[in-house]
């Protein structure tokens, strides 16, 4: 690794795998192509990814999903944790809220090129239906030549704007990650009253 970055690393991550492969099965034939998923493209317009999702919180009735429920509990759990050592990311993570819950297939040969992601912090929970004997599809983060070795049920927290990249997966088993991806929440306060001040015209004239 060149540099140490922040990224959390959180294993076991859902609590109700059973459930959680139940709805990605379900799910499996409603996942579109990159064209509909979109967000990521290179420079000269290509689409970045080989892939097949669906952003959840697009979908009717999503609070349903166990894959929600899970991940809202896993972002609960995060930001109780006491192992934050960086407390001004702990802080921002805070004020943060979370939208996407994109669910992404790979199947092989699948990928996602190198990209950044729209958003302040990106959370992803790998899936893996045979995650010991399945080749590639491990996260990769180019501008620290770092490769993270995913896991099955294990999420990665890290800054959206990180470089980051899926290498092809490369078996015939069945690779998944949800993705959220938070913004900031503008702090419920009331308006600022300042009319009766009166700012000197020779600025703002
Ligand atoms: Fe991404």
């Amino acid at each position: 690794m060149k540099d140490p970055f922040f990224h959390i690393i959180v294993e076991e991550a859902f609590s109700d795998l059973d459930s959680i492969f139940d709805e990605l099965d379900l799910l499996k034939d409603s996942l579109l192509s990159p064209e509909h998923t979109g967000g990521s493209k290179s420079e000269s317009g290509e689409i970045e990814k080989k892939n097949k999702g669906l952003f959840l919180d697009g979908c009717q009735n999503y609070q349903n999903s166990k894959i929600v429920a899970n991940t809202n509990k896993l972002l609960t759990e995060i930001i109780n944790s006491k192992n934050w050592e960086n407390h001004v990311f702990h802080r921002m993570f805070e004020c943060t809220s979370w939208t996407g819950y994109l669910v992404s297939h790979y199947e092989c040969g699948d990928y996602y090129l190198p990209h950044y992601d729209d958003g302040l912090f990106t959370l992803i929970t790998f899936i893996f239906d045979d995650c010991e004997n399945r080749v590639g599809g491990d996260l990769y983060f180019p501008e620290h030549d770092h490769l993270h070795k995913c896991k099955n049920n294990q999420s990665i927290l890290f800054l959206s704007k990180e470089m980051h990249q899926v290498t092809t997966f490369e078996s015939k088993s069945n690779r998944y990650s949800i993705s959220t991806f938070s913004h900031f929440q503008r702090p419920n306060k009331e308006p600022l009253n300042n009319k009766s001040l009166d700012l000197p015209k020779l600025i703002y004239n």
